[in-house]
């Protein structure tokens, strides 16, 4: 059995099987997750929000729990420490927040255009 996943906002969608960390899913999917300590739950580099099914995504451990306080109770997860444990054919929607280089760059992009649009 496999789960549907996909990334937004890149929009990039994979099957995959279970036990497979959203991280590792990501990785396979080629959508960049920032990492700094590969995936040991030290760096809190990884937050993604997630959007699943109930039962697809295995919820989050103690520790996971306790690195994140807050914000685990906002929906967000360490995307090296959410594991995918569903059976059936669900589907796992995973928001990853944008990179702050890139979203930069695309907003200096935006303005150049609005520039060269006034003249
Ligand atoms: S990769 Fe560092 S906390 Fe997830």
């Amino acid at each position: 059995m496999s789960v549907s996943i996909q990334f937004e906002p890149d929009g990039k969608q994979i099957e995959i099987k279970q036990g497979m960390s959203v991280l590792e899913a990501a990785r396979k999917a080629r959508v960049s997750i920032r990492t700094r300590c590969e995936g040991k739950a030290g760096c809190l580099q990884c937050k993604v929000t997630i959007e699943a099914d109930e039962g697809l995504i295995h919820s989050p451990t103690e520790a996971e729990q306790r690195k994140m306080g807050f914000f685990s109770t906002c929906g967000e997860r360490l995307a090296c420490q959410a594991r995918i444990i569903g059976s059936s054919n669900g589907k796992v929607v995973v928001h990853v927040p944008e990179d702050p280089l890139k979203a930069a760059v695309r907003k200096r992009l935006l303005e150049q255009q609005e520039e060269d649009r006034l003249w």
